[in-house]
């Protein structure tokens, strides 16, 4: 292992497209066709058309200082990770992808970064609850001082930033009350107050939205989830287009040491490949499940950014492909009555998480969204929220049907 390496050093096999890649993105700009073929270009020595895995730790290197192509370690450079890395920058339109270990860590990765002691973030006030707990049991212990505001609320996000703020966190939509923040107008607010702008692409997906060509500075993805697509892998990725923001982050990815495995990049890889057929019927889905649920006396509110009703649907319409595969409703009867249904659904499945091919089903306030009990960021007691998968709609709606029974 090289210790004290420049920064250019560390960096040099995931940075900018070149060669096959390169005269790819000049070809096309289709997501289709980038999806199965950035940074995939065929294995040189077999042709295998599939990246292998690299499981290697180290490179045999040509003599000292001569790294083959740059590799020398594998927490600094692997090739599975690489072109996983290449992929996620070509799909969200970005110079530079990076990918870890989780969405939590790729979220640490950048926000040690870009702040320091001192400095202000402000963050979403229905964020992800474990981007929630990041910021107020972790990094406010290192001196980092946050403020949660409704980022579908232009005025109330132009109040929440200071001279000392570094860092507005964007989701959209947000997890798990599906609101939508306007990516552009936002980006100039930050922009004109001198922070820069991330947005946590996690429930779109980059088939769905791009949030770089909408002003925003950064993209981080828990790839756990639709990016991978199959419930089967932990993962997280930042992407760029500054590339000097991408070598700083480069260089904090390997000092700080949150990577992907190469197994683990493989699997992502594999996932992104069907990423804008799988959108397309997770869409589909999502939309029908909707459409039924809105007709239900049992339910006070269904939230979805496709229901024309929904607060943020013009936004939505406006930064998103379609409305996504993710739809959240409120238990007219309460609390124990959306815990009720959550106990009854059959094909939804009862679990954490999202994205995946199959559906599911949990109640936030008890699950995912715990850690946010008593805080700012608490969910109401009677949500439920659906991952509604690419199973046949028909079934779906069913199952709803009967998990809904007798719920008032
Ligand atoms: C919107 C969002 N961002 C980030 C994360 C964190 O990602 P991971 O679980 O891969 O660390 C999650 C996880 O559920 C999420 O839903």
């Amino acid at each position: 292992m090289t210790h004290g390496l420049a920064v250019e050093e560390v960096t040099a096999p995931g940075a900018a497209p070149a060669g096959w890649e390169g005269s790819l993105r000049a070809m096309t700009r289709s997501f289709e066709t980038l999806a199965i073929h950035a940074g995939q270009d065929p294995e040189p020595v077999t042709g295998a058309v599939v990246p292998p895995i690299f499981a290697t730790s180290t490179y045999q290197q040509d003599a000292v200082g001569a790294p083959r192509q740059g590799y020398e370690y594998s927490r600094t450079a692997n090739p599975t990770r690489a072109a996983l890395e290449r992929c996620l920058a070509a799909l969200e339109g970005g110079q530079r992808g990076l990918a870890f270990a989780s969405g939590l860590a790729a979220e640490d990765t950048l926000l040690r970064t870009v702040c320091g002691p001192g400095d202000h973030v402000v963050i979403p006030d229905d964020a992800y609850g474990g981007t929630y707990r990041l910021f107020a049991r972790v990094a406010e212990r290192w001196g980092l001082r946050w403020t949660a505001a409704p980022l579908h609320d232009l005025d109330a996000a132009a109040a929440a930033l200071t001279p000392d703020t570094k860092l507005l966190w964007v989701e959209t939509p947000t997890n798990p009350l599906l609101r939508i923040a306007d990516i552009a107008a936002l980006a100039a607010l930050a922009h004109r107050a001198g922070a820069r702008v991330v947005v946590d692409n996690t429930f779109a997906s980059p088939y769905l939205q791009r949030p770089l060509e909408l002003g925003a500075d950064a993209v981080v993805h828990s790839t756990t989830k639709y990016c991978g697509g199959h419930s089967d892998v932990i993962g997280g990725a930042l992407v760029v287009s500054d590339p000097a923001l991408g070598e700083e982050l480069a260089y904090h990815q390997n000092a700080m040491g949150g990577v992907a495995g190469p197994f683990d990049a493989w699997l992502t890889l594999r996932g992104l490949r069907t990423l804008a057929v799988r959108m397309e019927r997770h869409c589909d889905n999502a939309e029908r499940v909707a459409e039924f649920l809105a007709g239900r006396p049992e339910l006070s509110e269904v939230l979805y950014p496709g229901l024309p009703g929904h607060p943020g649907h013009a936004v939505a319409a406006r930064q998103m492909r379609r409305f996504g595969g993710m739809v959240s409703f409120r238990v007219r009867a309460g609390e124990e009555a959306a815990v009720a249904i959550c106990n009854r659904a059959r094909l939804f499945l009862l679990g954490e998480s999202l994205g995946g091919v199959e559906s599911l089903i949990e109640h936030p306030g008890r699950m995912t969204h715990a850690s946010a009990s008593g805080s700012p960021l608490e969910v109401p007691p009677d949500l439920v929220r659906l991952s509604v998968g690419i199973e046949a709609v028909e079934d779906l709606v069913a199952d709803l049907g009967q998990a809904l029974h007798s719920a008032r």
